[in-house]
C-alpha cells in the first residue's frame, strides 16, 4: 500500500558530548568517535504531513516554526533533502508540510540542530516505514540515526539510546561512522537520571558555526593527536560508566570540554567562545567540588554555555548552589534544568 497523505509526530532530544567531536571527513563522517549523554526535556517537537503528488523532479515541502512560515531554513533542509534522496527515493512523490517546535526557549544558545534533524529524520522513517511495513525496528532505528547524521552530524546521536557512541571505536562493539548506537554495557546505577543544569551564558546565534568549526580542525597542527585522544577518552569513559567511578568519569568530561575550546584557541583563524562568565561559573564549580567533595562537573559546547553534570542522589545540593552562586553569571539568570533521557518519541 502506498499511503496516499497523512501525518506522523515525533520529538526526539538535544544531547551533550562527553567525548566531543570535532572535526569531519567530508561529507559527514567523523574524524574521532564521540560519545554523548541525550537529554529529556530540551527537545524539538516536529510534525510531518504528507500528501501524494505529481513527481516533477523538485523538493515540495512548507516549513513551519511554531506553526509560522519559515522560510530561512529552507536552505538547510533543500541541502539535507538532496544528501538523503538516495536512501529515500520516494521524498519528490510526495508534498510535506513540516511543523516544528522547540521546547526550550528559542535562540537561548541551545543547539536546535541535533534535536531538529533527529527529529524530521526520524518522521521520515515513518513514511519509509509504511511504504515498507515488513522493516525491523533495528533498521528503522538505524537508518533513522544515519539519515539524522546527513542533517547536522551530532544529531545522530540523539535518536535512541540514553547514552550514544558515533563513530568507530575499537571497544564498541558496532560501533560505526554511518550511524549512532546506544551504548551496548551496562551503565553503573550512579549515572542513573543523571543531571545536566545547562546555564544560559550567552543567548542567540552561535559565534561559529560548528561547519566552520570542523573545517579548522583540517591542517590543525594538533589533528592527529587529538583524534587519537578522543579514542583514549572514549576507552576512559566507556570504564567509568561501567565501574561507576565518578572522579575519572569527572577528570576526562572536564579535559574533553577544554580541549575542544583549546583546538579552537589554536586554529587559524583562532578563536575565545568562552566568555568571562564562563570561566567564572567553572571556578566556582570547581571552588565547589573542593569544598563538599561532590561530583559535580562542566562541559561545553562550541560556545559559552556551561552545562552542569551531577548525579541524582546530590541534585538538592547541587541546585542550590546553583541558584546561590552560579545564577548571577547567567544571562538574565536563566538555566534549564535537564537529565539523561531515552530519546525520539512518537505522539
Ligand atoms: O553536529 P555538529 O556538526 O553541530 O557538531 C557538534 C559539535 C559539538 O557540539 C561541539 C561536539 C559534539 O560532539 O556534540
Amino acid at each position: 500500500t502506498y499511503p496516499e497523505n497523512g501525518r506522523f509526530e515525533w520529538s526526539a532530544p538535544s544531547n551533550i558530548a562527553l567525548v566531543k567531536y570535532w572535526g569531519k571527513i567530508e561529507p559527514q563522517l567523523p574524524a574521532n568517535p564521540s560519545i554523548s549523554f541525550t537529554l529529556d526535556s530540551c527537545k524539538t517537537v516536529t510534525e510531518l504531513e504528507f500528501s501524494k503528488r505529481a513527481n516533477d523532479g523538485n523538493f515540495s515541502f512548507d516549513l513551519l516554526f511554531e506553526a509560522q512560515p519559515k522560510e530561512d531554513f529552507k536552505p538547510k533542509i533543500i541541502k539535507f533533502f538532496e544528501r538523503i534522496e538516495r536512501y529515500l527515493p520516494f521524498l519528490k512523490d510526495y508534498h510535506f508540510k513540516i511543523d516544528t517546535r522547540n521546547t526550550f526557549p528559542h535562540s537561548s544558545g541551545i543547539a536546535s540542530s541535533a534535536s531538529g534533524m533527529a527529529a524530521l529524520s526520524v518522521n521520515l522513517m515513518s513514511l519509509e516505514k509504511a511504504l515498507n511495513p515488513q522493516m525491523t525496528d533495528d533498521h528503522f532505528w538505524k537508518k533513522a540515526s544515519f539519515l539524522a547524521r546527513l542533517g547536522s552530524g551530532s544529531a545522530c546521536r540523539s535518536v535512541k539510546g540514553e547514552v550514544v557512541v558515533w563513530g568507530k571505536h575499537a571497544e564498541i562493539e558496532g560501533s560505526s561512522d554511518l550511524f549512532g548506537v546506544e551504548f551496548p554495557f551496562g551503565i553503573h546505577p550512579n549515572f542513573k537520571n543523571y543531571q545536566d543544569a545547562i546555564l544560559l551564558v550567552e543567548k542567540g546565534q552561535k559565534e561559529v558555526s560548528s561547519t566552520v568549526g570542523h573545517d579548522l580542525m583540517i591542517g590543525h597542527p594538533f589533528a592527529e593527536r587529538r583524534f587519537e585522544q578522543a579514542h583514549e577518552n572514549l576507552s576512559k569513559v566507556k570504564n567509568s560508566l561501567v565501574s561507576g567511578d565518578l572522579e575519572s568519569f569527572i577528570s576526562i568530561v572536564e579535559s574533553e570540554a577544554l580541549t575542544l575550546h583549546a583546538m579552537m584557541m589554536t586554529s587559524n583563524p583562532y578563536f575565545i567562545l568562552m566568555k568571562p562568565n564562563t570561566l567564572e561559573i567553572i571556578n566556582k564549580i570547581w571552588k565547589f567540588r573542593r569544598e563538599t567533595a561532590m561530583p559535580v562537573c562542566f562541559t561545553l559546547d562550541a560556545g559559552a554555555n556551561v552545562h552542569v553534570l551531577y548525579p541524582e542522589n546530590v541534585a538538592v545540593e547541587v541546585l542550590q548552589f546553583i541558584k546561590d552562586e552560579l545564577v548571577a553569571f547567567c544571562k538574565n539568570g536563566e538555566y534549564i534544568c535537564d537529565r539523561i533521557g531515552a530519546g525520539a518519541q512518537n505522539f
